[in-house]
């Protein structure tokens, strides 16, 4: 398929064919290219579960709320974000940006753009995904605005602000997977409709994560799909200056 063969194939399908099963290493294969997404800083702050198990797949069907889309699900990958590893994934990313620097930066430059990469992952992510009950990203808020008198600067760095820009990155993946699901002529389902209580103690996920999407996968059946596809008008949101 072309790339627009792709985005026109994909379908929110709310009934799968249930005598149809689909390939797990597929499956693991799409959400190997979800990881491939662009993400804010490269921090790829999220995690993928994918549930095959029909006993958890059960489970997971009812903290959906039983949708159809979730009932006869073949399989689900729940997209999780985890603004929790902030230092971990900082650290292992100023590991990964050194040792490319070291193999494909000219030596003179080594120093300079060594020190620059441990600035941004070993003192500036840091700061702008620490949380305290909402108080640093209201310092970082206020800087903000300070500097903002002087030049253009970024608003969007309260505690709030970067749970959004979390969610957003898992959201590209999420995306990133069903469209790479289309591809192999798999179909999905993205669902925020969900007790994240109770998907949560299923995948025995620590407080701090959250859950961004959950995806049922299968094959379409021919009343999987809820009429033609409605988008409005495109000069209604195009604009072009
Ligand atoms: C964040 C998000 C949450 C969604 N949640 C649900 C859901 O809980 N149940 C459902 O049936 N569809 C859900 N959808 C699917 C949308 O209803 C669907 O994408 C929209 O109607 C457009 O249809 P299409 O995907 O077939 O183009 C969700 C989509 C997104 C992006």
């Amino acid at each position: 398929m072309t790339f627009k063969e792709i985005v026109n194939y994909r379908r929110s399908v709310r009934h799968y064919d249930e005598n149809i099963t689909l390939d797990s290493e597929k499956v693991k294969s799409c959400i190997e290219l979800a990881t491939l997404a662009p993400n804010s800083s490269n921090m790829q702050l999220w995690e993928f579960y994918h549930i095959t198990n029909p006993e958890i797949l059960e489970k997971l069907s009812r903290a959906c709320l039983d949708q159809t889309s979730a009932k006869t699900a073949q399989q689900m990958v729940v997209f999780v974000t985890r603004q929790d590893l902030y230092r971990s994934r900082a650290k292992k990313m100023l590991e990964l940006e050194t040792q490319n620097v070291l193999k494909n930066s000219p030596q003179q430059k080594h120093e300079k753009r060594i020190k620059r990469w441990r600035q941004y992952y070993g003192t500036v992510m840091p700061i702008f995904y620490s949380k305290f009950f909402g108080i640093f990203g209201f310092f970082r808020k206020l800087i903000a605005v300070l500097i903002g008198f002087f030049r253009p600067t970024m608003y969007q760095i309260s505690e709030s602000d970067m749970r959004v820009v979390v969610h957003k990155t898992c959201a590209l993946s999420a995306q990133t997977f069903m469209l790479a699901m289309s591809e192999i002529g798999y179909d999905t389902c993205p669902m925020e409709g969900f007790d994240s209580r109770i998907v949560k103690k299923i995948l025995k996920l620590p407080f701090r994560a959250e859950i961004n999407m959950v995806v049922s996968c299968g094959i379409r059946k021919s009343d999987g799909i809820w009429g033609e596809r409605m988008r409005i008008p495109f000069n209604d949101v195009y604009k072009r200056s």
